[in-house]
């Protein structure tokens, strides 16, 4: 049987612990994983070279890291997949609202590159409430960080919000 790449896109502003949730269960139904970090497309709070850092920083020491790898990516996702020659993209769907999302970006994906696919995972309930978003206003408040992202991420957060 042909090697299953799973290629995990994202912005990962930062790389959470529900991220690092669905990379390891993805992990579990594939060979490999690219975990790819999106340059552009919409304001971030670090610049992509850190969530790359911050990514690889929070896949130490999880079972198969030797099957990961991190990369920053620019343009198109279909044609990162095409590249690589991934057998599907990992993708976590927490809410309703997140589902539509993933069906859009799908479908058009589908339409760009005929033969995409898509492996979507349900993160564990005690994470399914963590989004990069609401880590950086907790980030920004000063609020405990490590129930919701690995301690790399945390302390990167801390000294990016020094009084927060
Ligand atoms: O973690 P996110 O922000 O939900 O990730 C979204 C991401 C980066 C996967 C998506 O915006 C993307 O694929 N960007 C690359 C540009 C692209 O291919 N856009 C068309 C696909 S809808």
């Amino acid at each position: 049987m042909s090697e299953r790449h799973f290629l995990y896109p994202g912005t990962f502003d930062p790389f959470t612990r529900g991220h690092l949730d669905i990379l390891e269960r993805g992990l579990a139904l594939c060979d490999r994983v690219t975990v790819a970090v999106a340059a552009g497309g919409k304001a971030t709070l670090l610049e992509r070279d850190e969530r790359v850092e911050l990514a690889r920083g929070a896949l130490t020491g999880i079972a198969g890291v030797d099957r990961c790898r991190v990369i920053g990516f620019e343009g198109l996702l279909v044609d990162v997949v095409r590249d690589l020659g991934a057998t599907a993209v990992l993708r976590g769907v927490r809410s309703q609202a997140d589902l539509e999302h993933e069906q859009a970006m799908a479908a058009l994906n589908r339409v760009l590159c005929p033969g995409f696919e898509v492996v979507a995972l349900f993160p564990r309930p005690e994470l399914a409430m963590i989004s990069s978003t609401l880590v950086r206003d907790v980030a920004r408040c000063g609020g405990a960080l490590e129930a919701l992202v690995t301690p790399g991420v945390a302390e990167a957060l801390r000294r990016r919000f020094p009084g927060g």
